[in-house]
Order: structure tokens, then C-alpha cells, then sequence
């Protein structure tokens, strides 16, 4: 049996063109079933529905083989961040270019970041993303005081919770709805397999099948 770890939203629906090049086809939408493991047309493949950051943890632990999850979740999991799994058993062989978005710092239009920067203020900073946001913000010497959050992270400087967010930024929709401006750009944010690696060893041939499979169906 191979089993692959998704997480339901866009990372699930941007990975159904990818498994069918491998000619797999997931028989239930986890958006109308309550069901966590999704059957497929493959009887010897099958899907963990998972929360997005779970999924490097169930790759890992061997309760999955496989799993596709962002790069902020691998990077926030212990990657670092040229893409080394950090010997957590996690082989990362692609980047499937799908779920693309970046990670920005982003204030209230009326807050003067680059002055609260050059001053050396302490900036208060909520996000989600903790572990890229401590490493950005080391990296420039900007003293910052993180305050995590789990969502919803453009309330925090409309209600003085914070200075600045650090949170993932697509469309810019959200942002301009609550009346913040992007400031910073971090990085570009995409979706990678990740591949338990015992299981790559153990159950070499399907796994590399879907890999291959998956390689060549990639958007150029
Ligand atoms: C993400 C992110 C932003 C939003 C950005 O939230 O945290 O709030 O998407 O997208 P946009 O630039 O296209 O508006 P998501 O919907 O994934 O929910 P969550 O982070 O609160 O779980």
C-alpha cells in the first residue's frame, strides 16, 4: 500500500492534475466527505486527508510515504532554507510548482516601517510563521518580538496586537481589504513532495513511479 498525505484546499486541488499523469484518480472530494483516508482507482493507493501543517510530521513519523505540503511548512517543520531536509528522515526530490504564493511582512499603511527599521526599535511581529519570521528579521539585525498566531493574522496591527505581520501573501486581496501594505518580500512559496525515506528504500519501484510521473507532469 502506498499512502500519500494531502491537505484539503488548493494544495489538494492542484495535485489532482499530477496524479492523474500517474494515473491515479482519488474516488471521494474530502470537501463533501467527513472520511480522512480517500480511496483512489488504484486498490493499492490511498489518501490522508491531513492538516496542511501535519503533514511532514505524518511523512516523517511513516504514517504516510509520501506527502505534498508548502514550503513555509517544511521551513517551519525544520527544513532549512535552501531545502534540506535536516536529517528528519524527509527526502524532498520536487518542487511541484503548484500553490504558488510568496511570504511578506506587511504593516498598517499609516506605520513607518522603514524608519522603525533603520532606528533599531523593537518591532512587534505576529505571524504564524514563526521560525522564517525570527530568521528573516536575525538575518537584516532587526530586534523583533514574535507573537504567534494560528490565522486571521491581518487583525493583529488593525486592533495594536503588532507592529508588522509576516504571513503568506497571493493575490494581495486580503491585505488591501484590511487596509495593510506589503513592505518586505521573503521568499516564494510552492508545494513540494516530500517522501518518507525507510519507504523509499522499502517500496522503491511504485514510489519512484509516482515521482517520475509526477517530474514530467510539472508545469514548465
Ligand atoms: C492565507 C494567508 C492570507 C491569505 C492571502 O490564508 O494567511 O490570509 O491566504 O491570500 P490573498 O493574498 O490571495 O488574499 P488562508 O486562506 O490560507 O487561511 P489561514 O492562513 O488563516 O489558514
Amino acid at each position: 500500500m502506498i499512502t500519500l498525505a494531502l491537505s484539503k484546499g488548493r494544495i489538494f486541488e492542484e495535485t489532482m492534475p499530477l496524479l492523474r499523469a500517474a494515473g491515479i484518480e482519488v474516488l471521494e472530494d474530502p470537501e463533501k466527505s467527513r472520511k480522512l483516508i480517500l480511496t483512489t482507482n488504484q486498490p493499492n493507493v490511498r489518501v490522508l486527508v491531513v492538516r496542511a501543517s501535519d503533514v511532514p510530521t505524518y511523512v516523517q513519523y511513516g504514517g504516510a510515504d509520501l506527502g505534498i505540503t508548502g514550503k513555509d511548512t517544511l521551513i517551519e517543520h525544520g527544513m532549512d532554507w535552501s531545502g534540506t531536509a535536516g536529517g528528519s528522515g524527509l527526502y524532498q526530490p520536487l518542487d511541484l510548482q503548484i500553490a504558488k504564493c510568496r511570504i511578506s511582512v506587511a504593516v498598517r499603511a499609516d506605520f513607518d516601517y522603514a524608519s522603525a527599521v533603520k532606528q533599531g526599535s523593537r518591532l512587534k511581529v505576529a505571524t504564524k510563521y514563526v521560525a522564517i519570521a525570527r530568521e528573516f528579521f536575525a538575518a537584516k539585525g532587526v530586534h523583533v518580538d514574535l507573537i504567534k498566531l494560528y490565522g486571521s493574522m491581518e487583525l493583529a496591527p488593525l486592533v495594536g496586537l503588532s507592529d508588522a505581520i509576516v504571513d503568506l501573501v497571493s493575490t494581495g486581496n486580503t491585505l488591501k481589504a484590511n487596509h495593510l501594505i506589503e513592505v518586505e518580500h521573503i521568499m516564494d512559496i510552492s508545494s513540494r513532495l516530500v517522501v518518507n525515506q525507510a519507504a523509499l528504500k522499502l517500496k522503491q519501484a511504485p514510489i519512484r513511479k509516482i515521482i517520475d510521473a509526477f517530474a514530467s507532469a510539472i508545469a514548465p
